[in-house]
């Protein structure tokens, strides 16, 4: 019999994927002082091409290098020259070349943090409108863009994937998910705008489309595009099931090659399998404990309307649940981001059958399973340690994954919190912009 895992699967604009694996996008945090790539990424990339997966996705490379995602970003921001220059499209194109060594194609997800950019690493952020991001002190209000911003920033979108394909990526994902500014313009408890860019469904999605359609246009008909989607944002009054089937319903018209399924944002991090600030949060539903991947039941309903390919991404780590939701029709491709970071080798294992499962070290990284000090605790500063300090102990794995070291798993919880915090205040100091 076929092994399901290790069937090709063709795009709708005539590319093939070799296998079913993904390597999701995870930041990595390694662009230089002036947001550029370097010989990190190639080997990082080499590694994880090596590593098996039919398809690799890059971390958020940002199209507006004054509102970003974290210093230590890759910016391709076209209304700046040097960032789109020959030195900054070399180390592109020597990343994309390093990444896509074994055959496979390399994807650059395109991406804005809107409001979700740190008051250390932009002092204005911007969104729909001005609704702040309350964590612990750690985001300023963010300014509304005006119309003229939003149509720029769309071109900007646009120039970014011409970058990318020129410089040898294999496609480019728009990233539309996790609460960043495509995102935060879908929500309506962020986007409280009363012009064309806000309101209805159709309004809050613009910008989106607009992007999508730009982005198609610019690198034209056979280059993969791809979409990441939340299926909700998990607070009340944000952006719900129904409206990403209806956003869905309207990507079909766009020629989207592969739409990615993920959750969540800063404030309600379901992305990572985790709720956030538990007061307005929602509950979980009971089928969602039953599967590894937690967004499987919206794929169901979502799949009933999407008529591109579709990937879900966020707890798939064995082969039995990556093999079901591709047999149940759930899924065409399986997003896989944390394993990847421990074991750069792990998709080639799982397709050779040396392993039944991906390595998971998630439910270890944690203060305390329990109470006052848990990620479900009451107090928002146990919550905000618990999940930066996870993702600061993945970062770790990726930078030390970029020396060329091997993983270290043995680090806790709060030497990976303390790290997160010097390595990304000290890269804030040395940004130049
Ligand atoms: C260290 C780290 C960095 C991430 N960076 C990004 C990113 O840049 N863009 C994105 O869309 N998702 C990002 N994610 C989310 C992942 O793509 C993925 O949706 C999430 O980790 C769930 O998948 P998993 O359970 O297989 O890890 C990141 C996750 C981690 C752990």
């Amino acid at each position: 019999m076929s092994d399901p895992l290790a069937s090709p699967l063709r795009l709708p604009c005539g590319v093939v994927l070799a296998n079913r694996l993904c390597k999701a996008a995870m930041t990595e945090g390694h662009g230089d002082s002036r947001l550029r790539a370097n010989a990190r990424h190639e080997r990082l990339y080499r590694a994880w091409s090596e590593g098996g997966a039919g398809l690799l996705i890059t971390g958020n490379v940002m199209i507006d290098r004054k509102v970003i995602e974290r210093p230590g970003n890759v910016a391709i921001d076209a209304s700046h020259p040097p960032s789109v220059d020959g030195d900054a499209r070399a180390a592109l194109a020597r990343w994309a070349k390093a990444g896509s060594v074994a055959g496979n194609p390399l994807w650059m997800q395109l991406s804005h943090a809107g409001r979700q950019s740190p008051r250390y690493a932009t002092r204005q952020p911007v969104g729909p409108s001005a609704v702040k991001l309350d964590l612990l002190g750690n985001y300023a209000r963010p300014r509304a863009l005006r119309e003229d911003e939003i149509v720029a920033l769309v071109k900007r979108f646009a120039q970014a994937a011409v970058v990318a394909r020129d410089t040898g990526f294999g496609g480019v994902q728009v990233h539309g998910a996790h609460g960043y500014l495509l995102s935060s313009f879908l929500s309506p408890a962020t986007n409280l705008r009363t012009d064309a860019w806000g309101g209805s469904l159709e309004n809050r999605a613009r910008f989106l489309l607009e992007t999508v359609r730009a982005v198609r246009r610019a690198v034209g008909g056979d280059f993969p595009v791809s979409v990441k989607l939340n299926s909700e944002d998990f607070r009340k009054g944000g952006f719900n099931s129904e409206d990403c089937l209806a956003v869905v319903r309207l990507l079909n018209a766009e020629r989207v090659d592969l739409l990615e399924i993920s959750g969540g944002t800063y404030e309600q991090p379901q992305l990572l399998g985790m709720s956030g600030r538990a007061a307005d949060a929602m509950p979980v539903r009971a089928s969602t404990h039953a599967r590894e991947a937690y967004f499987l039941e919206y794929a169901e309903a979502i799949r009933q309307v999407a008529r591109m390919p579709m990937m879900v991404t966020g707890g798939f780590r064995t082969r039995a649940g990556m093999e079901a939701a591709l047999a149940a029709g759930d899924t065409d491709m399986i997003g896989i981001a944390r394993p990847f970071c421990t074991d750069p080798d792990c998709a080639r294992r799982l397709l050779a059958g040396e392993i039944e499962a991906m390595p998971a070290y998630e439910k270890s990284l944690v203060l305390r399973p329990r109470g006052w000090l848990s990620p479900t605790s009451p107090l928002l500063l146990a919550k905000v340690v618990n999940v930066l300090g996870a993702q600061g102990w993945y970062y770790q794995q990726l930078d030390r994954l970029a020396d060329g070291r091997p993983p270290a798993i043995d680090r806790g919880l709060l030497h990976a919190f303390a790290r997160y915090w010097w390595n990304d205040l000290n890269k804030a100091a040395r940004l130049r912009r």
